[in-house]
C-alpha cells in the first residue's frame, strides 16, 4: 500500500494548499499514515528559500496542533522541497523533471494541480512534454481540483485535451464532498444494514430532501463565484454526488469501477429539467447584500441560492421527488439528507380532531452534528392509544470522539497516494452532471427563468423556496442537523 512516492503540489503557496492540503498531509503524517518514503515538492511562483519555506509550512500547520506527536513537525518538514517556478514557463517543467529524476525522489509521482481551472490542460501537456507522465515500472497520477469545466462543452474540451496525455486511471478528479467521512457513511448506512434497503424505494418513500447550506457569503471569491453561481459551484458536483449516493443500487463489491458505474446509472436516469421547465422545477435566489460585495457587478443576476425538484426515472424512484437546495449566507452551515417515508396505509388509532399522523423520517446529518436521526411515533403514556412523534438519534462524536472525523482532504490525498480512485469523479459522471445542470443554466438565462428571489442573509433562503416545496402536498423543508 505505502509505496515510496513523490507528491508535487502545483499552487503550493495558494489558499487551498495553505488551508487544506498542507494541514491534511501534516495530520496524516502525525497519524503515521503517510508512506515512509514520501517526498513533497511544493511548487509556486513566490520566492522562498528552503528555510523560509519550512518556516512558512511550520506556521501553516502548527496552529492548533498541540496534540501532535513529538517529532512530527521535523519529520514532515524534512519531506518538503520548495520549487520556485511559473507554470507558464517551460523551464519550470524542465527543472522539475530534472529534480524528480534525482535519487532523492521516489519514481512514483502524484501531481496535485491546486491552481485555477484554466491551467489544468496546460499543466498536463507540459508534464507529458517533459516525460513526467510516462509510466514504466513507476506510476504517475494527476489530481485535478474542481470545477472540471464550467459547462458540458468546456468539460468535454478539457477532457479531450488531457486524455491525449493521461489515461482515465491516472486521472483523479476531486469532489471534496466524497472525501467526507459522513458522505461515505451514506453508503454504509444503506448497504451495511438490512432494515433500510427494503423500504428504500418508491413504495415507501414520499420524497427526499438534500440540503447543503452555508452561513458564509461570497468572501473574497467574487472573480470566480460571480461567473459560476450556485448551480455550477455546488449543484453540478456536491449535490448531485449526494443524490447519486442516496439513489444508487448496491454494487456487488466496493471498488472504483463498480461504485462509479452505479453512480453513473443514477445520473443517466435523472430526468433533465429542460429550459422551459425551470419556472416549475427550480427556484433561484440571491442574498440581498450580494450586489454590494467587493468585485460583484452592481446589477448581477448570479444566483447564490437554488432549489430544484428532480425525478429519477427508474423502477426504484419513479415519481419520488428529490428536492435539492443550496445557498450562501443562509441561517446555518448544514449538509443533510432527509428521507420522508409515506404514511401508514391504514390507521387504527384515534386521532384528535384536525390532527394528522406524521410519517416516519430518516435524517442523515452529514455536517455538523454528524449522525442519524429517526423520527417515529410512540404511544403517549396513560389511558387510550394516543401517539406522539419522538426522535431516536445517533451522534457520531458520542461514539468516536469529537476529533474523530478526518478532513475530507486527508482521505482523498491518501487515496490518491494509494491509487484508489473510488471517491474521485470519473469523466462520464462529470459529463452527465453537466448535462443535467446546463439546461437549467440555459433556462435561467432565458425568458423562462423564474424571478430572482431576494432573501435576507441569515435566513433559510427566499420565501419562494418554502412555497416551492409546499406547492405539492403541503411539504416543508426539514432541518435534521439542528435536531440531531
Ligand atoms: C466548494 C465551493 O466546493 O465547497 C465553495 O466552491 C463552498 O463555494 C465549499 O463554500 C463548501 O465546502 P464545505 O466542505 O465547507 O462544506
Amino acid at each position: 500500500m505505502s509505496e515510496p512516492c513523490t507528491l508535487v503540489i502545483f499552487g503550493a503557496t495558494g489558499n487551498l494548499a495553505q488551508l487544506k492540503l498542507l494541514p491534511a498531509l501534516y495530520r496524516l503524517d502525525d497519524s503515521g499514515l503517510l508512506p515512509k518514503a514520501l517526498r513533497i515538492v511544493c511548487s509556486g511562483r513566490s520566492d522562498f528559500d528552503a528555510q523560509q519555506w519550512v518556516d512558512y509550512v511550520r506556521q501553516t500547520v502548527a496552529a492548533g496542533k498541540a496534540g501532535a506527536a513529538a517529532g512530527t513537525l521535523e519529520r514532515f518538514c524534512a519531506r518538503l522541497h520548495y520549487h520556485r517556478g511559473d507554470i507558464a514557463d517551460d523551464a519550470t517543467f524542465e527543472q522539475l523533471s530534472a529534480l524528480l529524476s534525482g535519487a532523492d525522489y521516489p519514481d512514483n509521482h502524484v501531481f496535485y494541480v491546486s491552481l485555477p481551472p484554466s491551467t489544468y490542460g496546460g499543466i498536463v501537456e507540459s508534464l507529458d512534454r517533459h516525460g513526467m507522465l510516462e509510466e514504466n515500472s513507476a506510476w504517475r497520477r494527476v489530481v485535478i481540483e474542481k470545477p472540471f469545466g464550467s459547462g458540458l462543452e468546456g468539460a468535454q474540451n478539457l477532457q479531450k485535451r488531457i486524455s491525449r496525455h493521461l489515461r482515465e486511471e491516472q486521472t483523479y478528479r476531486i469532489d471534496h464532498y466524497m472525501g467526507k467521512a459522513m458522505v461515505q457513511n451514506v453508503l454504509v448506512s444503506r448497504f451495511a444494514n438490512l432494515m433500510l434497503e427494503p423500504l428504500w424505494n418508491r413504495n415507501y418513500i414520499d420524497h427526499v430532501q438534500i440540503t447543503v447550506s452555508e452561513e458564509v457569503g461570497l468572501g473574497s471569491r467574487a472573480g470566480y463565484y460571480d461567473t459560476a453561481g450556485v448551480l455550477r459551484d455546488m449543484f453540478q458536483n456536491h449535490l448531485l454526488q449526494l443524490l447519486t449516493l442516496t439513489a444508487m443500487e448496491p454494487p456487488a463489491e466496493f471498488n472504483a469501477t463498480t461504485l462509479r458505474d452505479e453512480k453513473v446509472k443514477v445520473l443517466k436516469a435523472v430526468q433533465r429539467i429542460e429550459p422551459e421547465g425551470v419556472g416549475e422545477f427550480t427556484v433561484r435566489g440571491q442574498y440581498r447584500t450580494y450586489r454590494d460585495e467587493k468585485g460583484v457587478a452592481f446589477n448581477t443576476n448570479t444566483a447564490t441560492f437554488a432549489a430544484a425538484k428532480m425525478y429519477i426515472n427508474n423502477w426504484r424512484w419513479r415519481n419520488v421527488p428529490f428536492f435539492l437546495r443550496s445557498g450562501k449566507a443562509l441561517a446555518g452551515k448544514v449538509t443533510e439528507i432527509a428521507v420522508q417515508f409515506r404514511h401508514v396505509p391504514h390507521l387504527m388509532f384515534p386521532l384528535a380532531p384536525g390532527e394528522g399522523l406524521p410519517a416516519n423520517r430518516l435524517g442523515l446529518c452529514l455536517q455538523p452534528n454528524e449522525g442519524i436521526l429517526l423520527h417515529f411515533e410512540t404511544k403517549l403514556p396513560g389511558a387510550g392509544m394516543r401517539t406522539r412523534s419522538v426522535d431516536m438519534s445517533y451522534l457520531y462524536e458520542q461514539d468516536f470522539g469529537t476529533n474523530s472525523l478526518p478532513d475530507a482532504y486527508e482521505r482523498l490525498l491518501l487515496d490518491a497516494l494509494h491509487g484508489d480512485a473510488s471517491l474521485f469523479t470519473r469523466s462520464d459522471e462529470i459529463e452527465l452532471a453537466w448535462r443535467l445542470i446546463d439546461p437549467i443554466i440555459d433556462g435561467w438565462d432565458s425568458e423562462h427563468a423564474p424571478p430572482l428571489a431576494f432573501y435576507e442573509s441569515g435566513t433559510w433562503g427566499p420565501s419562494k423556496s418554502d412555497e416551492f416545496i409546499r406547492a405539492e402536498k403541503g411539504r416543508k423543508w426539514f432541518s435534521i442537523c439542528t435536531e440531531c
